[in-house]
């Protein structure tokens, strides 16, 4: 019995999560696995009225669980920044989930804005550090407000930090099995120290496995290579903050927000699945986004939780859907209703 914490969150999290649902409810159904559901009412309404973001009691519920099911975090009444720190990346720090894992890739059926590049071209996997890095809050502000005002915001990069992270991306290169390359994404000739660790550590753990191509370049020529040559690419690990800017990239070469999931997984602990797009409160309540995105994290989430067969029946209903139905992923022009395309998937994998 799977423990699964729900967080539909503000704006069109709701409708997409309830897609996800639906398509959840249908596997299990067929795949024959038993979960429970925990709803949870965190995001900027709740802020709202009770200026809480996550209580200390809520989130020792969401340790006890076994993977969380997030929609989206952001309302337009809010302050930036209070909801993302207070919710997403407080989950992601004090759950420990420290990579950040994000497919790239270019369904059939899929417009990309890269031209001439098909599907073949375009399927990777960035895994991004997910706890420390630019994201620690270290840092802090002198004399602000004045003329002589000082910011300091450090990136703080551990050993042991850097090490898992790598030896992740190595391991998951390994049971892909596709390109065996794992490319390191860092900035040594400028972050000189920082990427100095980073590297050493990448030579290192490349040691321990045979077979495995280990480069590295420069985030800014990555950026240039995953538009112009996305096919070189097997597998990307990289820090938080770079990793956080070339996963927008990648979401957009795949396809956008209506397609693009990722995890924050600690493996070893509570993981957790998000679309990648934000809470879109202009098409709020409407029914014209794409719960795609959304399906694919709960994809995503039956394959961390072993069910393998399940995640990959989800994938190929998600691939019929985007080959026969959807016109276009973008919001108000699929040619079909958010809910209208969760009954989609989840016809193709009932067959009914
Ligand atoms: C992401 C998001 C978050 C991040 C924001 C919402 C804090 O952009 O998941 O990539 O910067 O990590
Ligand atoms: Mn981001």
């Amino acid at each position: 019995m799977y423990k699964i914490a729900v967080i539909p969150g503000d704006g069109t999290g709701p409708e997409v999560i309830a897609q996800g649902l639906k398509v959840l409810k249908a596997a299990s159904e067929k795949f024959k696995f038993k979960y429970q559901l925990e709803h949870y009412d965190l995001g900027g309404e709740r802020y709202l009225k009770t200026k809480e973001t996550l209580p200390d009691p809520v989130l020792n519920e969401l340790r006890e669980m076994d993977v969380i099911y997030l929609g989206a975090i952001g309302h337009p009444e809010v302050k930036p920044g209070i909801l993302e720190q207070g919710i997403l990346l407080k989950i992601r720090f004090q759950l420990d989930q420290y990579i950040n894992l994000r497919p790239v890739k270019l369904y059939p059926g899929v417009e990309t804005p890269l031209k001439d590049k098909r599907p073949e071209d375009i399927d990777f996997f960035v895994i991004r550090e997910n706890t420390e890095g630019g994201y620690v809050g270290a840092g802090g502000f002198f004399k602000r407000g004045t003329p002589d005002e000082i910011a300091i915001q450090e990136a703080i990069h551990t050993r042991k930090g850097v090490e898992r992270c790598i030896r992740y991306a190595f391991r998951y290169c390994k049971k892909r099995a596709q390109k065996n390359k794992v490319t390191l994404c860092g900035k040594t000739n400028v972050l000189t120290y920082a990427f100095d660790l980073w590297e050493r550590t990448f030579r290192e753990v490349a040691r321990e496995f045979d077979g495995i191509e280990a480069n590295y370049a420069h985030v800014d020529a990555i950026c240039m290579w995953m538009v112009k040559n996305p096919e070189w690419f097997d597998v990307i690990v990289t820090d938080n903050m770079f990793g956080d800017i070339i996963t927008d990239l990648g979401a957009m070469i795949q396809g956008g927000l209506g397609i693009a999931a990722g995890g924050n997984i600690n493996p070893e602990g509570v993981s957790m699945f998000e679309p990648m797009g934000g809470s879109a409160p202009k098409y709020t309540g409407m029914g014209v986004v794409s719960p795609l995105a959304a399906i694919s994290a709960c994809q995503m989430m039956l394959e961390y939780l072993g069910e393998e067969k399940a995640a990959q029946d989800v994938e190929e209903a998600i691939k019929k859907v985007l080959r026969k139905d959807v016109k276009s992923l973008t919001a108000g022009k699929m040619g079909h209703s958010t809910s209208e395309v969760g009954d989609l998937v989840v016809k193709y994998i009932t067959g009914k």
